[in-house]
Formats: C-alpha cells, sequence, structure tokens
C-alpha cells in the first residue's frame, strides 16, 4: 500500500480557524478573570481593605459590613466569568456542529484513523507519525477536558436548582481541579506550536490565521 508521508501542514477550514481564534480569546478572557477573581478581588483579603478605607474617611464599618463590600465586588467578577463561561458552552457545542458538518478527510476522528493506517516504513516516519497521533488525541482529550468544565461551570450556574444542590461541592471540585489540566494543555500546546513553527512546521502558525498549506504555497 503506498502510504503519504504523515504531516502537520494541512490547511483548516474558515470556521474551524474563526472557532480556534474566538476560543482562545474567550478562554483568555476567562482566564484574566478567574486570575482577579483568586487574587486583587479575593474577599477575605478585601475586608480590610474596606475598613482602612472608610477609616482614612472619618467612618467605621464593622467586620460584616466591610465583608459586603468586598463580596459584592468578588460576585461581580465571578458572574463575569460565568457569562463568559456561557460563551465557551455555545463555542464547544459550535465546535460538535463543525465536526460533524465538515468534510470527511477534515474531521479530526478521520485525521486520527488515516494516521494509524499509514504505513510508516523508516525510523523517521514512524516517529512522525507517533508525533502526529499525540499530537491529534491530545486535542481529543482537550475536547473531554473542554466538556468537563462546561458541565460542572452549567453545574455551579444552576446550583439553586434542587436536584444540583447535594452534589455542589463535588461539582466544584472536579471544576477546580481540571482548570488545571486545562492551564497543562495550554502551555504544552504554545510551547508544541510556536517549537514546530520555528522547525520543520515553518508556517504551521499563519497557516492557522490564512487557512493555506504552507507546503503548496
Ligand atoms: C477554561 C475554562 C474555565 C476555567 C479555567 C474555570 C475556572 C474556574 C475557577 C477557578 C472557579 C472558582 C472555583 C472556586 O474557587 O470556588 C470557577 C468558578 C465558576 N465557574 Fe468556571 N472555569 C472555566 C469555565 C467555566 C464555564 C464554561 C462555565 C459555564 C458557565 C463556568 C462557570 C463557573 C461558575 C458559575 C463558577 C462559580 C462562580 C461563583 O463562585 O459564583 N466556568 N471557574
Ligand atoms: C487558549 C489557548 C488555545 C487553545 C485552547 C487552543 C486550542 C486548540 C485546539 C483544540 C486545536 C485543534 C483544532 C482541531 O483540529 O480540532 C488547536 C490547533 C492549533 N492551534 Fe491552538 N489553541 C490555543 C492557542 C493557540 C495560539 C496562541 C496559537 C498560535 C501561537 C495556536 C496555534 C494553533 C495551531 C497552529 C494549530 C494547528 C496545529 C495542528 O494542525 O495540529 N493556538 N488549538
Amino acid at each position: 500500500m503506498q502510504s503519504e508521508p504523515v504531516t502537520f501542514h494541512e490547511s483548516h477550514s474558515f470556521a474551524l480557524r474563526l472557532w480556534h481564534w474566538l476560543t482562545f480569546i474567550t478562554i483568555t478572557a476567562s482566564l484574566v478573570l478567574v486570575l482577579m477573581g483568586s487574587t486583587f478581588f479575593r474577599m477575605k483579603d478585601n475586608i480590610s481593605v474596606v475598613q482602612a478605607q472608610v477609616e482614612r474617611k472619618g467612618g467605621t464599618v464593622t467586620v460584616d459590613q466591610a465583608r459586603a463590600v468586598a463580596h459584592e465586588y468578588s460576585d461581580k467578577m465571578w458572574m463575569a466569568h460565568k457569562y463568559v463561561g456561557y460563551g465557551l458552552c455555545f463555542l464547544l457545542f459550535c465546535r460538535f456542529i463543525i465536526e460533524v458538518t465538515q468534510p470527511g478527510k477534515e474531521k479530526l476522528q478521520s485525521k486520527i484513523r488515516r494516521a494509524l493506517a499509514l504505513n510508516a516504513n523508516t525510523l523517521v516516519d514512524k516517529n512522525d507519525k507517533m508525533h502526529y497521533l499525540w499530537v491529534k488525541r491530545g486535542y481529543l482529550i482537550f475536547y473531554l477536558l473542554f466538556f468537563i468544565m462546561a458541565l460542572t461551570g452549567l453545574g455551579l450556574a444552576y446550583e439553586e436548582v434542587p436536584m444540583l444542590e447535594p452534589m455542589h461541592d463535588s461539582i466544584e471540585d472536579v471544576h477546580k481541579f481540571t482548570q488545571y489540566l486545562i492551564y497543562t494543555f495550554i502551555v504544552v500546546h504554545l510551547v508544541g506550536v510556536i517549537r514546530a513553527d520555528m522547525g520543520k512546521y515553518n508556517g504551521l502558525v499563519s497557516s492557522m490565521i490564512h487557512g493555506k498549506n504552507p507546503s503548496q504555497s
């Protein structure tokens, strides 16, 4: 059987490219809000700040009153995270629609199946095939993590639904833990695409912008 070499020089559809960059922007916005909610707007740290500011202006405020003010700001931050989260849920749904509607050869599953069916004859071919499969399976794992984040995020957003109340703490634990796996994916992904672009797969990053296959231009 004649086998084509495995290469990351692939063209990506307009829908996938648009989805990719919108997802990049929305996840980054979500991460910035998480970072701010867990640092500058952390309720516990701001109780004393509120008290100090009111005292500087000649007033007094109890810990309870200061907590209410600090809580309001922290709440605003998490509300914003929730709304951006709805956007992420929509984007995940769009990715599913793109996968089922795009041409067969551009589907992630069919790329993996094609790579698996390749005859890798030399050590270089075998290494390329394994690398390609790791990367594409990595995307599948990312989609699974994204799904878990969306599901648990919605579970937290609708915490007052009676059926979800007893599960609140577990849902929160899963949401909190999975964030670290998402961060790991992002770091590995960024290092991976930049290294690939600077090495054997020059033009990889710009192909995610203009959509042309760099090996054919
Ligand atoms: C990359 C994706 C996401 C990351 C890294 C992330 C991270 C976090 C973190 C760290 C918390 C704080 C948990 C705590 O300390 O109690 C949180 C809370 C929350 N997240 Fe996400 N999240 C993501 C996606 C989503 C999505 C898709 C939704 C869907 C609506 C969502 C909805 C929420 C809600 C409602 C809360 C609770 C906020 C509150 O305490 O009022 N998140 N998220
Ligand atoms: C929040 C950050 C990011 C996330 C979550 C993310 C996610 C993804 C996902 C899921 C894919 C696979 C798409 C598919 O075929 O189904 C992908 C591909 C790609 N991403 Fe990102 N991305 C991020 C940031 C970036 C950035 C900043 C760059 C450019 C420096 C980039 C460059 C690429 C490239 C070149 C590909 C195609 C690689 C290939 O063909 O295997 N990504 N990204």
